[in-house]
């Protein structure tokens, strides 16, 4: 089971206000995972989550994240932009494949740049000059695995850069009179296991001693990135954020503190952790149909959350206006011309008749963000459930204007 943070009834009395499909988020859900984290790694004086913008790019709730501390993780320079113009001070900037304009622009507004390549350090050093302080990107090739589980394959990331060339890279940096250094890197996304981040650490903290003894600099920070994942599947275990920063403190204490470098400050950018479990997509069934199988065609598609479509990801869905229903089998459908278009295949649900407003869970995360518009459906729009219970519009839904907005020779208004 997983249950809504919303009531059926207080849930009726905001699609009464506002049109389905919608993404509501849950401040008092995000604050008190913003605080848990932080909580988490309090033993770490320079600890700073960075939330990963890409995941829910929305000032209203990156303002809340701002509020607990937290800085921002960007990825282009829109995202820079925004992040500027909302006043976050401590902006990491882990963007690959980078035109030359966003680095000056990072540069330009203090954001630390952590550079994917190894060919990006003269890249930068010609095009706008190098900063004060540089984060390397290291992807240590082969298999992820946890114990015998293999949790991801670095091998084929494009993401980051080999050992050799982080040496190297530390070296070169050094020798270009750059002051402060860090290292990031991400090597399994969604994990459902508190070990994640302790065995990533661990890779990490032995990599600062050997650049101490190798290059002879103190790394400034290290940054874990994201990829603490959400029990998406009501039967999984969610991640215990308590135990997975105490797993982290027993590696610092056992690797980084003997060799002098306690001072270390430990950096995080999560974005799905963070927000994934804090939202829902909205969306009331609006037809049935019935073939091969049994369909429930309701008024969200793949536009408005992509991951099922996508990766072919599992959502669960509840429905709230009819919880106790008789159960059947059904596919749930969007209105896309797409055969992927279905939030759940062959999923058991309580009857789902038309009108009902289905919730699905764990949408807060890279969720409205991986939004489209194909077929000219539109996004949209996000709303949040406030502390005091009230819901607030934070994004308006796409209107026909804003899809002609870009186009030229064609005149919307006559
Ligand atoms: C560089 C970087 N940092 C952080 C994140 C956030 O990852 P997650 O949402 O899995 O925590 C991502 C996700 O794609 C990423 O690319």
């Amino acid at each position: 089971m997983k249950i809504p943070f919303i009531s059926a009834t207080e849930l009726d009395k905001i699609t009464e206000n506002f049109p389905t499909p919608f993404h509501l988020y849950d401040e008092k859900g995000i604050r008190e995972k913003a605080r848990a984290l932080n909580k988490a790694f309090s033993w770490n004086k320079g600890f700073k989550e960075y939330f990963a913008v890409k995941a829910t790019p929305t000032p209203a709730i990156l303002k809340i994240l701002q509020e607990e501390n937290c800085g921002v993780d960007c990825a282009t320079g829109v995202e820079l932009l925004m992040s500027h113009k909302m006043g976050f001070t401590d902006i990491m900037f882990s963007s690959n494949n980078t035109p030359a304009s966003e680095y000056a622009y990072a540069k330009e507004i203090g954001a630390t740049i952590n550079l994917d390549a190894y060919e990006m350090i003269d890249f930068v050093k010609e095009t706008v000059g190098l900063p004060e302080t540089v984060s390397l990107r290291y992807n240590p090739g082969g298999v992820f695995t946890l114990g015998t589980d293999i949790m991801d394959n670095p091998e084929e990331s494009k993401f980051g850069m080999t050992h050799a060339q982080l040496i190297q890279g530390f070296k070169d940096l050094k020798a270009a009179g750059v002051k402060t250094f860090g290292i990031h890197s991400f090597l399994a996304s969604n994990t459902v296991t508190n070990d994640y981040y302790p065995v990533l650490a661990k890779q990490l903290f032995e990599l600062a001693v050997e650049i101490k003894h190798e290059v002879g600099i103190n790394l400034d920070f290290i940054n874990l990135s994201g990829g603490i994942g959400v029990n998406y599947r009501p039967e999984e275990m969610p991640n215990d954020i308590a135990v997975i920063g105490d797993g982290v403190r027993r590696v610092y204490e056992e690797v980084l503190v003997p060799e002098d470098l306690g001072e270390v400050k430990i950096f995080t950018e999560l974005g799905r952790f963070m927000l994934a479990p804090h939202g829902l997509l909205v969306t009331k069934a609006v037809h049935r149909k019935k073939t091969y199988r049994d369909y429930v065609g309701v008024d969200a598609s793949a536009v408005n959350l992509l991951r099922p479509a996508m990766y072919g990801s599992y959502h669960h869905i509840t429905n709230i206006t009819n919880p106790n229903g008789k159960l059947e089998t059904v596919d749930v459908v969007g209105s896309l011309c797409e055969n992927n278009d279905k939030f759940a295949k062959q999923r058991e649900l309580p009857e789902v008749r038309v009108g009902d407003t289905l919730v699905i869970h764990d949408t807060g995360a890279h969720g409205f963000s991986m939004g489209y518009q194909y077929n000219a459906r539109l996004r949209s729009a996000e709303i949040l459930y406030q502390e005091d219970g009230t819901a607030r519009l934070i994004r308006r839904a796409e209107t026909p204007e804003d899809y002609f907005a870009t186009l030229y020779g064609f005149d919307f208004e006559k």
